[in-house]
């Protein structure tokens, strides 16, 4: 998983493809590279490292001219991260210059055909073996570029995007996908492309997303010509109109791109309910679920399918279906899911849950469910992504650009739209009353409110966050619909500051990590007045009488738990149900303070990137 920029038209390129790169860097930031045609040559330069290094080369150059140009951030998959792997990759001529997303699998036996045939390669990549694949097909069928890319293209097996062009032929771009994310930017006489639309929006709000299997030859006077790749069939192309703006992918005077989506979580919440609620007339609307309405009501169970945040998103979602909705649910990793056989009825309906909408493992079980006659829906944050295109019907987020590596507000928003679901399933099957159906959505109504005020913590977290920066360990507690908000808390200290966690049910600790406490050990408990309060209250007895440091998610006036605990942080009452959208916003803010504190990359944590697009 990499970011694809390019850029064709009358502007300067090079600040365009840098901005870009700097935009798309969440996709993976272990190298960079940009190549530039200047009217004579292609420029190139490459280098290992994230953007800001490949900046720093440049200005030592002059080869930053040119009306044509193409960038890369790259998420090594062939090779390791190093100036000659990185892209752009040129072709053995010098003619071709390419800039590739995703993985060619075949690429060791193309590799050695074309080595057979005398080309050499400098890199470990499979995108230098395709571009000179395409050389190949150019140079022996004598075509141009873009039915040499689909000729090569259809020679492949793997997953693409990518962006190439001919010295020769400086006036277009030739790009392509199949499995890996890819949208066109179109201006005035000047053309955009990149793996999602943030390098352009300043610039156009028009925009093609080109589907899988499709590719296009995009022309500086021209314009955009999209064809099938398999049969090279014509295609209209649909050219969108984008609502996002430049604003909400800055940082809008955070330090950080998660900071900034933490705090952005009242308005994500509420925009992701907006519209598909009605609180005076007791009604839920939404049009993915409503139109299939008699396939949920009349499912055996419920399958989730997703990986990481998302997949404990998922969990949240298992407690509330069962308990609103009375319908059986099963929770499972995308990544198990696809590769053990399951048993999947006609009569199952799968559920995906994905904020960016491309993560591969999750693709690939949806497309096992769907072979297997299964009803699949998603729940997607990024418009027009694969998952979301995939599925038979969904439900976006609409929690805006998520660019911090770290997920948090498509965490929260994937909770509210799965209580939505549940609770217009509960409505649909009668088996919730129309009072509790009207204080249900009454509590999610105020859950906005309730989030910003549980933000007024933060100075207090921080105090807590420094007490504890040192730790080596840490253990995260909850019950019930708190379990998953527990393994949410301690994936993103992992993440973001590398200590270790392990997030446990409560009562599961007598089991076996109680051996690990000792007055070292930090041991962050949710015990909000809901579910098992008491319970809960029992195992921080247990912690304490093995001097465990006890942090205490509590509700507002608690006295118990702050008699025990070492720290508490408060969040407002809420209904059971949507405890983890209140518990979950203490826990975000601990791992950041902690993760700044150490001094950590927050926003790019090593070896992660934002979007997983290869297994
Ligand atoms: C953790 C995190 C990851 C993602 C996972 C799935 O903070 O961001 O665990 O949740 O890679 O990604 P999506 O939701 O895009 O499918």
């Amino acid at each position: 998983m990499c970011g694809i920029v390019g850029y064709i038209g009358h502007r300067e390129a090079y600040p365009i493809v840098l901005k870009g790169l700097k935009r798309l860097e969440y996709r993976g930031y272990d190298s960079a590279g940009i190549a530039l045609y200047d009217g004579e040559e292609i420029k190139l330069s490459k280098t290992k490292g994230k953007v800001a290094d490949l900046e720093t080369r440049l200005e030592n150059e002059i080869a930053t001219k040119g009306t044509v140009g193409i960038g890369h951030t790259r998420w090594a998959t062939h090779g390791v991260p190093n100036d000659v792997n990185s892209h752009p990759h040129y072709s053995n001529s010098g003619n071709l210059v390419i800039i590739h997303n995703g993985i060619i699998e075949n690429y060791e036996p193309l590799r050695q055909e074309l080595t057979n045939r005398g080309y050499t390669f400098t890199s470990e990549t499979d995108t230098e073996v395709l571009v000179n694949l395409i050389e190949d097909v150019k140079t022996k069928e004598k075509v141009k570029l873009g039915k040499a890319v689909q000729i090569a293209l259809n020679q492949t097996v793997g997953a693409y995007a990518i962006a190439v062009f001919d010295r020769n032929k400086p006036d277009e771009i030739v790009v392509a996908r199949l499995g890996s994310p890819l949208a066109i930017g179109v201006g005035e006489n000047e053309y955009f492309v990149a793996s999602d639309a943030s390098p352009f929006i300043e610039y156009t709000n028009n925009a093609i997303y080109l589907e899988d299997g499709e590719m296009a030859i995009i022309r500086r006077k021209k314009g955009v010509k999209v064809r099938k790749i398999k049969d090279d069939k014509q295609v209209d192309p649909y050219v969108q109109e984008l609502k996002m703006n430049l604003e909400q992918i800055e940082k809008g005077g955070y330090d950080h791109f998660m900071l900034k989506e933490i705090y952005e979580q009242p308005n994500a919440i509420s925009d992701t309910y907006r519209g598909r609620m009605r609180v005076s007339d007791g009604i839920i609307k939404m049009a993915g679920i409503d139109d299939h309405i008699e396939k949920f009501t009349n499912a055996r169970r419920i399958l989730i399918i997703a990986c990481g945040t998302s997949w404990h998103a998922g969990l949240v979602g298992e407690y509330i279906f069962e308990d609103l909705a009375r319908i059986p649910v099963e929770v499972e990793y995308a990544s198990e899911f696809r590769y053990r056989n399951p048993v999947i009825y006609q009569d199952d309906v799968v559920i995906a849950i994905s904020q960016s909408g491309e993560t591969a493992d999750t693709m690939a079980a949806i497309k096992l469910a769907k072979e297997k006659g299964a009803f699949v829906f998603g729940i997607c944050n990024v418009v027009g992504s694969s998952i979301s295109r995939e599925t038979h019907a969904g439900a976006y987020t609409h929690a805006g650009p998520e660019i911090g590596v770290a997920s948090t507000k498509a965490f929260t928003t994937q909770i509210t739209v799965l209580t939505l679901i549940a609770l217009q399933l509960a409505k649909k099957k009668g088996v919730i009353s129309t009072p509790d159906f009207h204080a249900h959505l009454q509590e999610l109504e105020r859950i906005p409110e309730k989030v910003a005020k549980a933000l007024e913590s933060n100075e207090h977290i921080k105090e807590v966050a420094d007490i504890y920066k040192e730790a080596s360990n840490c253990l995260y507690l909850g019950r019930g619909f708190n379990f998953p908000v527990a393994l949410e808390g301690a994936l993103k200290l992992k993440e973001i500051s590398y200590i270790h966690a392990e997030g446990y049910p409560a009562a599961e600790m007598k089991h076996g990590p109680i051996a690990l406490i000792d007055e070292q050990m930090p041991v962050i408990v949710i015990a909000t007045k809901k579910g098992h309060y008491d319970k809960v209250v029992s195992n921080i007895q247990e912690i304490k009488s093995r001097k465990g440091k006890i942090i205490g998610i509590v509700t507002e006036g608690d006295v118990t738990v702050k008699g025990l605990a070492d720290h508490v942080i408060e969040i407002p009452e809420t209904m059971e149900s949507m405890t983890p959208l209140l518990t979950t916003i203490p826990l975000q803010l601990l791992s950041y303070h902690i993760a700044v504190m150490l001094n950590k990359n927050v926003d790019q944590p090593r070896n992660l990137a934002k979007s997983v697009t290869v297994e």
